[in-house]
């Protein structure tokens, strides 16, 4: 129960690795802010943890939106009184979720605008709006989902490996502006994850793509109170792909 009382708003929390993220905080005592631009999909995931026994409430929010942020913010203190933990879930490769198969070259504006709207001005967003709070607590956790491709680039990344490059140095940043405040701020960098079973298909030094679960356990971790040290760094959790060699 490393959570206890502990309010936590995660986004990105109608499925994968924020939908599991959401339902481990909560079996660990947390108050959970399910926020997700799938206002139906979150609501079922938050009655869900509900029926476990979890204390969550769901909010739909489309994080382009600062007034939309603002409002999950302010409904979140409401609710529960505090955040203790940001998780910045929410996020996807432009080229998979606006359906672009070609090149950096051929892709349309609006879905550059996506890549870098969801993947990163969102998340930006919603740090701008809890820092009051916790602030105003003098304690807070952010944590910020990047990607390998963050780290390495990708021919077929360019805009998510750019708005993912963007959330390490929004992490460094944080940090330094957190810290005299108790206020943390970790990335968690995941390679290939089975959020989706095509995530088999990229290649990692260790032959597999990662286990959602192996990715929130890194999650929940740095948003503990064992990781009270930690701030700044960026976590790569990628089977080497890092390193060089794709397996
Ligand atoms: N799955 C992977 O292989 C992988 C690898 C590296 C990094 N990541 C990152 O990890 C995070 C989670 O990945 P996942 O595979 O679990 O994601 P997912 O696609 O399962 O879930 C993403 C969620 O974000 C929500 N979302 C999309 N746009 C939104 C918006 N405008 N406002 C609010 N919510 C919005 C979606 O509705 C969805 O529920 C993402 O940031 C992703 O970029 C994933």
């Amino acid at each position: 129960m490393r959570f206890e009382d502990k309010v936590v708003i995660v986004t990105g929390a109608a499925s994968g690795m924020g939908l599991l993220s959401a339902q481990q905080y909560a079996a660990e005592g947390a108050k959970v802010v399910l926020a997700d631009v799938n206002g139906e999909a979150v609501e079922s995931a938050a009655e869900a943890i509900r029926q476990d026994g979890g204390d969550v409430c769901a909010v739909a929010v489309d994080i382009r939106s600062y007034a939309e942020v603002e409002n999950t913010v302010a409904l979140a203190v409401k609710c529960f009184g505090r955040i203790d933990i940001l998780a910045n879930v929410a996020g996807g490769n432009p080229h998979r979720v606006c359906n672009c198969p070609g090149g950096f070259d051929e892709m349309p504006l609006e879905a550059i605008d996506w890549g870098i709207e969801v993947n990163f001005t969102g998340p930006i967003y919603f740090c701008r709006a809890v820092l009051p709070v916790m602030l105003k607590q003098k304690s807070g956790v952010i944590i910020n989902l990047g990607s390998v491709d963050g780290v390495t680039g990708g021919a077929g990344s360019v805009v998510y490996g750019a708005a993912k490059s963007g959330m390490i140095g929004l992490t460094k940043s944080l940090a330094l502006f957190g810290a005299p405040h108790g206020i943390r701020a970790c990335c968690v960098s995941p390679g290939p994850v089975m959020t989706r079973a095509a995530m088999a298909n990229m290649k990692t030094p260790l032959g597999r793509a990662a286990d959602p679960d192996e990715v929130t356990k890194l999650i929940l971790y740095l948003s503990s109170a064992d990781a009270a040290f930690i701030s700044g760094t960026n976590y790569l959790i990628d089977g080497a792909r890092s390193c060089g060699g794709n397996g």
